[in-house]
């Protein structure tokens, strides 16, 4: 499929998505939360690809939110429905069953810190900002930020960031568990790329079940999560690959997994 709004590449099992709008700080408008809808379902059913990079054009912006130009003429019933199909992708790509790996080049706030909280990981240049600015502009955060920051930092965190819609630079977000790596702009596709380097080296299924468990068991009793895990766990020894891997351990010798 072709897409207007953003830019697919695939290669070495890496897809890279890039939203593609960077006059508006790859702002997302409904055709582009459409088109990242699109292009995440194409990804999920591809057998080339292992880990998604989600990033942002340019050098300024992941995303800097949903795009005001669009929203300034919604309705409620319009804004409903916008918030209720972003969290639908942003529920989905954390549902999918690649890893994906938010590489945060510049700003990432309102959606665009939502898009990136929803991601599994998070690698960001030592000079982007993240925030919920959504009060500033007489409205909340509708693509998960109430509920996923909280999640993430801790209540109170949370709401300071949401309440005065403050930024954070990307130092500040490392230090209360929103990003993973801080790294020079220069370095930061490498630093990503290498992140999903280690996972390709890992065996598939286990790295696609880890993340069902992990991601549908946040939202789960402890009891239930466990199950949950018990379950995946069980799945896994089904696998070619978790005989090659042991075996490997046993041989000593560097494990050669096929996904299956
Ligand atoms: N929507 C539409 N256009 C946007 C945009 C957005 N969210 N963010 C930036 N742009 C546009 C600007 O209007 C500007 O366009 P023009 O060149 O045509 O004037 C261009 O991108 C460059 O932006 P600035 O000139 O403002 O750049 P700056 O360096 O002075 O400031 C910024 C950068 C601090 C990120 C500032 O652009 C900004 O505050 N943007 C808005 C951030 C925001 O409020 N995001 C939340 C949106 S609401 C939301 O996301 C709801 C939700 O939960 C889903």
């Amino acid at each position: 499929m072709a897409y207007e709004n953003l830019l697919l590449d695939v290669s070495d099992m890496i897809a890279t998505v890039t939203i593609n709008r960077p006059k508006s700080l790859n702002a997302l408008n409904r055709a582009t939360v459409t088109e990242l809808s699109a292009v995440l379902h194409e990804i999920a059913l591809r057998d080339d690809v292992g880990v998604v990079l989600l990033t942002g054009a340019g050098e300024k912006a992941f995303v800097a939110g949903a795009d005001i130009t669009e929203m300034r003429d919604f309705s409620p019933v319009q804004a409903l429905s916008f918030a209720l199909f972003g969290q639908g992708v942003l529920e989905f790509m954390e549902r999918m069953p690649q890893p994906v790996i938010g590489v945060i080049n510049g700003y990432a706030l309102g959606g665009g810190c939502e898009l990136a909280m929803a991601c599994d990981i998070l690698v960001a240049a030592d000079n982007a900002r993240l925030g919920q600015p959504e009060v500033n502009l007489g409205i909340i955060p509708g693509y998960g930020g109430t509920q996923r920051l909280a999640r993430l930092v801790g209540r109170n965190l949370a709401k300071e960031l949401v309440l005065t819609g403050e930024m954070i630079s990307a130092q500040r977000a490392y230090e209360i568990g929103i990003v993973n790596r801080v790294v020079p702009p220069a370095d930061l596709m490498a630093a990503a790329r290498e992140i999903a380097s280690k996972i390709l080296s890992k065996g598939p299924v286990a790295v696609k079940m880890a993340k069902m468990a992990m991601n549908r068991g946040l939202d789960l009793d402890l009891g239930n999560a466990c199950a949950l895990e018990a379950n995946a766990f069980a799945v896994v020894f089904s696998t070619e690959d978790r005989g090659e891997g042991m075996a490997a351990f046993l041989e000593k010798r560097k494990a050669s997994f096929r996904g299956r």
